[in-house]
């Protein structure tokens, strides 16, 4: 296993896990250019050269968000996820993020990780022909931890 830094060059391989783990897809440019963006670091997940997982975040030392975070549908619940937010917590000492209400298994994951609610965002995610869904902003120091 290693965990190496995001480039532009990994945005088809992110785009490609995001894909397959949120109905709203980002191409592979929209990647690239977020990617590319001053405040922006992330982390790509493998295991023998596979991609596994990837976490994005934007922000400096002292506070990220992290804009997605995704682990592969076969990789799951071995601790990508965990291992990618630990990582993440080397470059900034807290890192904000907003959940979906109705995403429990991301929430769990979150709660597990010690992160807490400390923001509402009603009605924040727009759903195709459905209610919308409020966003958890969630937070957690690594002083916290
Ligand atoms: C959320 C996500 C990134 C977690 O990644 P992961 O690599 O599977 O997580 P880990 O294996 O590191 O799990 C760490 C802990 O989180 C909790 N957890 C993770 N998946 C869980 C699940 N399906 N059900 C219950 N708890 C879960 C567990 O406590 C787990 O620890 P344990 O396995 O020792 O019990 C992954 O499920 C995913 O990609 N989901 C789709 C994208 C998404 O919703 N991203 C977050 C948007 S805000």
């Amino acid at each position: 296993m290693n965990v190496i830094p995001l480039s532009s060059f990994h945005a088809e391989v992110i785009a490609h896990i995001h894909k397959d783990a949120f109905d709203e897809h980002w191409s592979t440019d929209e990647f690239s250019n977020l990617i590319t963006l001053p405040a922006t670091f992330g982390f790509l997940y493998q295991t023998d050269g596979q991609p596994l997982g990837f976490i994005l975040c934007q922000g400096d030392a002292l506070e990220a968000e992290i804009i997605t975070i995704a682990t592969h549908l076969n990789a799951r619940r071995q601790g990508v996820g965990r291992q990618l937010i630990k990582t993440a917590f080397d470059e900034s000492i807290r890192l904000y993020l907003e959940v979906a209400q109705d995403n429990s298994v991301a929430r769990q994951f979150y709660r597990n990780m010690g992160f807490l609610q400390v923001g509402l965002r009603k009605k924040y995610y727009k759903r195709n022909g459905k209610a919308s869904v409020d966003a958890l902003v969630l937070s957690l120091s690594a002083t916290d931890k």
